[in-house]
């Protein structure tokens, strides 16, 4: 099972995404909702999966990362609630799981990172399997426009900074290149170590992820038997508008 975050990546992963808060919220609302247990897909360091914990919702956390199962692992081992998550490392288009759960959820682009149209088919079909005659899907995309793709190879971008045992850590990322005709991008992800004055790599990663467009989106949905309660564009349940975040929130059809 291939694993996309090296040690280093999964061990910054909450640093560099701390500002990441938005869809918190969005799903505990949509989980508490649910009665139930949630399936998270792509739980990643549990940076969704841990709130709702603490909120009480039991959750079953999927991840192909190795190391990112080993962050969310030792996140949880001291929690109170740390009988109310199952983590399991598995491929979300092939794991099978003897139970069906009201709300199934991928949250932070995770459907970006299947990188073909068989895998993304694979998925749903796999998630349907998964879900309750009444249950939710719930994901996000990015919203594909022409200024982002013209930009492409782009040149290197700082995302953002923190400091780590006395040191300024700098997380950037410089998109390599686009397969239009795959509708793929590939972006290496880096992070630098800065210590008096001088500035180290101790990660570069490239990763490829896939960008669809929104009724490519809506016709693989209902092409796998799902419809489309809702297309947001944000976690305060806004509309869509062109241009925006794209959050699906779907039933089974
Ligand atoms: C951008 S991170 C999002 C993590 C988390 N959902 C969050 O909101 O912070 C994408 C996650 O999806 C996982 N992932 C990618 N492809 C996967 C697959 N086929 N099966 C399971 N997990 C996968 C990666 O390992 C990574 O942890």
């Amino acid at each position: 099972m291939k694993d996309e975050y090296n040690k280093i990546e999964a061990i910054l992963y909450d640093l560099s995404s701390k500002n990441k808060k938005d869809d918190i919220l969005f799903y505990l609302k949509y989980a508490k909702a649910s009665g139930g247990e949630v399936l998270e897909l792509g739980c990643g360091t549990g940076r969704v999966s841990i709130p709702l914990i603490e909120q009480g919702v039991k959750v079953t956390a999927i991840d192909s990362s190795q190391n990112m199962i080993r962050v969310l692992r030792e996140k949880v081992r001291n929690l109170e609630n740390r009988k109310y998550i199952k983590i399991i490392r598995g491929d979300l288009t092939k794991i099978k799981l003897n139970k069906k759960f009201n709300l199934i959820i991928m949250p932070f682009r995770v459907f970006q990172c299947l990188s073909n149209v068989n895998e993304q088919q694979e998925a749903l079909s796999n998630i349907k399997r998964h879900l309750t005659p009444n249950g939710l899907l719930i994901f996000d995309i990015y919203y594909p426009n022409l200024k982002i793709l013209s930009n492409i190879p782009s040149q290197e971008e700082i995302d953002c900074e923190f400091i780590l045992r006395n040191k300024r850590i700098v997380k950037s990322h410089v998109n390599r290149g686009i397969d239009i005709s795959n509708q793929t991008v590939t972006t290496d992800i880096i992070y630098y170590e800065c210590f008096r004055g001088k500035k180290k790599i101790i990660s570069r990663n490239a990763v490829k992820t896939r960008y669809s467009f929104r009724f490519e989106v809506e016709h693989l949905l209902k092409l796998n038997g799902f419809f489309i309660k809702q297309l947001l564009s944000d976690y305060k349940s806004q509309k869509f508008v062109v241009g925006k975040e794209m959050v699906f929130v779907c039933g089974r059809r």
